[in-house]
């Protein structure tokens, strides 16, 4: 058997997307909530969970749950799709738009699944750098929109790995010239407090991207998808039916009950963030980007790979960034508890120092 011959060239020109070692001792790399459930909260969830019949496949679809949701959102069901955490809504909406010769078009730097999924989906990618404020490039995308009409576009609002909102009004020009699907992805809008929600019945192309993955859920996977009724239901034509599982379900169910509980730690983690960025602010040699994320972005003048291994010998897990278009160099980190926002600012004096 040839390999090369069998896969597609897209996917043997990629290097794997290797998913970070999770056995360190202070996890900074992924953009998760660092506390876990309160432990009355998770007697609570898992006591409802305890009936649950195992031996049957979910409600395919999740139905009570998208009517939740959409409630909330001030939208009926038919506009909500829920999803293996958001990156598996990335792959359908990237799976239903790839027809030959379709392109997908994002910023960049930004999330890297929209490349790699598009690349998977057979999507033409074409990557258009932020401008010096970390904004998109408006001249630059709308060239391009006019010029090749992408069926689709990824804006990660806050954006990571730089943890700014690009500004609405750029936005608003890319989906009025957009022909096609503008995907708003809102996966840090509980830390930005900023949404295109009330934009959503205004523009027939806007889809908006949520997830649990980063209030604390990340191991539920539980993403959604909000969008015209008319695109949702061919969408619904790719999503595998079972997508959502019943644990999840229910997780999400109860995150609805609970809100204020979760949305109390992500105050939380707003407030470490303020401290985290003065702290960084004082160390030289590092100039953090502010950010309205629970992460972190700032330039470093050592070598970011030595001081990511420097880091990482310490049992600290952080995300280095090397772009061949920037001089400068990266680090994301995400915004911990105190203890381990102080822990990794000790640290990372003493190796930018070195
Ligand atoms: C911008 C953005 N979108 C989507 C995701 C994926 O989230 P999920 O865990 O729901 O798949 C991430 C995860 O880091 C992200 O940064």
């Amino acid at each position: 058997m040839d390999l090369g011959k069998l896969i597609k060239r897209e996917v043997l020109a990629q290097k794997a997307y290797a998913a970070e070692i999770t056995t360190c001792r202070i996890k900074l790399d992924a953009n998760e909530n660092p506390y876990p459930l309160q432990p009355s909260l998770q007697e609570k969830l898992f006591a409802r969970m305890k009936d649950m019949a195992l031996n049957r496949y979910p409600d395919p679809g999740a139905p009570a749950l998208r009517k939740r949701y959409g409630a909330v959102c001030g939208v009926d069901e038919n506009w909500v799709m829920t999803g293996n955490g958001s990156d598996e809504l990335i792959q359908v909406l990237c799976a239903s738009l790839a027809r030959p010769g379709a392109k997908l078009l994002i910023p960049t730097p930004t999330f890297v699944m929209y490349r790699i999924i598009g690349l998977n989906c057979g999507l033409d990618v074409m990557e258009c750098p932020l401008d010096d404020a970390f904004d998109l490039d408006l001249p630059v995308m709308l060239d391009k929109i006019a010029a090749e009409s992408p069926a689709l576009i990824f804006l990660s609002y806050p954006n990571s790995p730089t943890g700014n909102c690009f500004s609405e009004e750029r936005i608003r020009a890319i989906l009025e010239a957009s022909p096609g699907l503008v995907v708003v992805d809102e996966a840090y809008c509980n830390f930005s407090g900023k949404t295109f929600l009330p934009q959503l019945k205004r523009f027939q192309n806007l889809v908006i991207l949520r997830t649990l993955s980063k209030v604390g859920y990340a191991a539920l996977r539980i993403g959604f998808l909000l969008g015209a009724p008319a695109l949702l239901q061919e969408l619904n034509k790719v999503r595998l039916p079972y997508n959502l599982n019943s644990l999840s379900q229910a997780a999400a169910g109860f995150f609805l009950d609970e809100e204020p509980a979760f949305l109390e730690q992500i105050d939380r983690v707003v407030e470490e963030r303020k401290k985290l960025f003065a702290a960084l602010q004082n160390i030289d040699g590092i100039d953090p980007y502010p950010s309205v994320a629970n992460f972190i972005f700032f330039s470093c003048a050592r070598n970011v790979n030595h001081v990511y291994e420097q880091l990482l010998r310490k049992g600290i897990l952080v995300k280095p960034f090397v772009f061949p278009w920037i001089s400068q160099q990266f680090i994301r980190v995400t915004v911990g508890s105190r203890e381990e926002n102080e822990a990794f600012i000790e640290a990372l004096k003493r190796f930018v120092a070195e």
